[in-house]
């Protein structure tokens, strides 16, 4: 299934629009009925208000209903027109803290499978966001 995760995460990739960067990134979300969301990073002229991958994807699930379903999240990044590189691309800050309110939602410490261009690594959120803020923090 983790397989098959990543390999939605870099075909997503291959959707993003991304003049700018030339850095396309895809972003897979698995839920607990074994479907999977995608997500691709959308940049804009105003460069700041671009979006990751992992967020669009997260918000793609929050506006269908499905946050509390999902179970794991996979990301693969690299140059427009090329696979993921020799080293994982994982999530940006903006995106582990976007991450960490699913994963405080749904209670469960939440698996990221990041691509590379052999395979992927897998960290779980706590690991890259340790020590985050998050709803329980508002008492
Ligand atoms: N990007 C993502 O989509 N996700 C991340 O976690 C890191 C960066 C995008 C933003 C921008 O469009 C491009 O990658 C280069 O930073």
């Amino acid at each position: 299934m983790s397989d098959a995760l990543v390999q939605a995460a870099i075909d997503a990739a291959g959707k993003a629009y991304a003049p700018y960067s030339n850095f396309h990134v895809g972003a897979a979300l698995l839920l607990d009925d074994g479907s999977i969301v995608t997500g691709s990073n959308f940049e804009n002229a105003s460069y700041g208000m671009t979006l990751c991958a992992e967020t669009v994807a997260i918000a793609k699930a929050n506006s269908d209903g499905q946050l509390r379903q999902i179970v794991a999240i996979a990301v693969a990044g690299g140059p427009a027109g090329q696979g993921p590189g020799a080293d994982p691309i994982t999530p940006c800050g903006r995106c582990r803290q976007v991450m960490k309110e699913v994963a405080d939602l749904v209670a469960i410490d939440l698996p990221v499978h990041c691509a590379h261009e052999g395979g992927y690594v897998t960290y779980t959120l706590s690991e890259l966001l340790p020590h985050g803020f998050g709803p329980a923090n508002l008492g």
